[in-house]
C-alpha cells in the first residue's frame, strides 16, 4: 500500500478529507487490524513518539480506543482530562496547549465542546491535532471506524443507503458520516422530527425524512443516534417518551427494516430511548464491531498524522 503521498498532518475533519484520504486510512486500518490479531510485541512503529489524550468531555470509547492503538503501536500515551489539569484554575486551552507541546508531545488528542476548537489549535501548535469531537461539528474518527464497519460487513457502500436517525442537529457523528457516506458514494437520509433535522440538510445532499417508516424501509444501514442534551439549550420535542414513541427503534417497528439491514450506533446507547435493547443486541447489530474496528483505525490514523509519508511498515 501506498501511503508515502500522505501530507496532512493534522486530522480536523471529514468535510476536508478526498476520497483518496479516506482510503488510504481505511486500507491501512485494514493492515492493522490483521496484525493486531498476532503478535503485536516487534511492531514498534511508533516507538518514542508522545501522545496526548487532551479529553475536555466525557468520553469512554474513543479515549480508550486512542490509547489502546497508541500502545499497540509503542507509543508512549499520557491521558489529560479537564477536571485534572491546569483548565479548572484559568489557564487557556491556548496556554495547554503550547505547555503540552513543549512537554515533547508528538500529537495531541483533543475532545472539546466547542466547533472549531481543533482546527484552533492546529494553527497555534506544531505538532499534529487529531480532533476527537469538536462540539456537534465533526467526529472524524468515529465516521471513519463507522464507514470501516460499514464496508467490512456490506463490501462497499458506493451505492447503498444509509439511514441516520436521531438529533442530527446537535451531532457531530452525524456530520462526519454524512461527508464520509456521501464522498464514497452512499446514499444518505437523514431522519428524525422536523425540529432535530431540518430541511436545510437537503442543500448538503442528503435525503431528509419526518417518517420513520419511509426513513428505513430501503436502508441498507440505520445509524441510530441518541439525543444529545449537553448540546440542547432548550427542549425540541415534547418529552423523551414522545420521541420514543414516534421515532424510537423497536422489535414491532423492525418489520419495516429490509431483511438484513445492519443496525449501527455511535454510543453511548440510551436503551428504551432511540434503541431498544432487543435490537442493540440483535445479531443484526454490528455496534461491538464498530468499537472494536475503532482501535485499527486510530491506530492508522496516528501513524500517517506522526509519520507523514516516512513509512516505516
Ligand atoms: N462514540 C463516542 O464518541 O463515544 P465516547 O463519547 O464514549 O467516546
Amino acid at each position: 500500500m501506498d501511503i508515502s503521498n500522505w501530507t496532512r498532518k493534522s486530522l480536523l475533519g471529514i468535510e476536508e478529507l478526498s476520497h483518496n484520504e479516506i482510503t488510504q486510512i481505511l486500507e491501512l486500518a485494514k493492515l492493522f487490524k490483521k496484525e493486531t490479531e498476532g503478535d503485536m510485541s516487534n511492531k514498534n512503529y511508533l516507538r518514542g513518539k508522545r501522545m496526548v489524550n487532551l479529553f475536555m468531555e466525557p468520553s469512554t470509547r474513543t479515549r480508550i480506543a486512542f490509547e489502546v492503538a497508541a500502545k499497540s503501536l509503542h507509543a508512549d500515551v499520557i491521558s489529560v482530562a479537564e477536571q485534572s489539569s491546569s483548565l479548572t484554575k484559568g489557564e487557556t486551552l491556548r496556554d495547554t496547549a503550547m505547555n503540552i507541546q513543549a512537554l515533547g508531545a508528538d500529537a495531541i488528542v483533543l475532545r472539546h465542546s466547542s466547533p472549531g476548537a481543533s482546527l484552533f489549535l492546529s494553527k497555534i501548535v506544531d505538532v499534529p491535532i487529531i480532533n476527537a469531537g469538536d462540539g456537534a461539528h465533526e467526529h472524524p474518527s468515529q465516521a471513519l471506524l463507522d464507514l470501516y464497519t460499514l464496508q467490512d460487513k456490506l463490501g462497499t457502500v458506493e451505492g447503498k443507503k444509509i439511514t441516520i436517525l436521531g438529533d442530527i442537529l446537535f451531532s457531530r457523528v452525524a456530520r462526519s458520516n454524512f461527508w464520509a457516506l456521501s464522498k464514497m458514494g452512499a446514499e444518505v437520509t437523514l431522519a428524525g422530527p422536523s425540529t432535530l433535522v431540518p430541511k436545510q440538510f437537503e442543500s448538503m445532499g442528503a435525503r431528509v425524512s419526518h417518517n420513520l417508516e419511509e426513513a428505513l424501509q430501503d436502508a441498507d444501514a440505520v445509524m441510530l443516534l441518541r439525543i444529545q442534551h449537553e448540546r440542547q439549550s432548550s427542549s425540541h420535542f415534547p418529552s423523551l417518551a414522545e420521541y420514543t414513541k414516534v421515532f424510537g427503534l423497536n422489535k414491532d417497528r423492525k418489520q419495516w427494516l429490509k431483511k438484513g439491514a445492519l443496525i449501527l450506533h455511535p454510543g453511548p446507547v440510551n436503551r428504551g430511548v432511540e434503541l431498544d435493547s432487543e435490537l442493540a443486541d440483535s445479531p443484526q447489530s454490528v455496534i461491538l464491531d464498530q468499537v472494536s474496528n475503532g482501535i485499527a483505525v486510530r491506530m492508522a490514523i496516528l501513524y500517517l498524522c506522526t509519520m507523514q509519508g516516512a513509512t516505516n511498515l
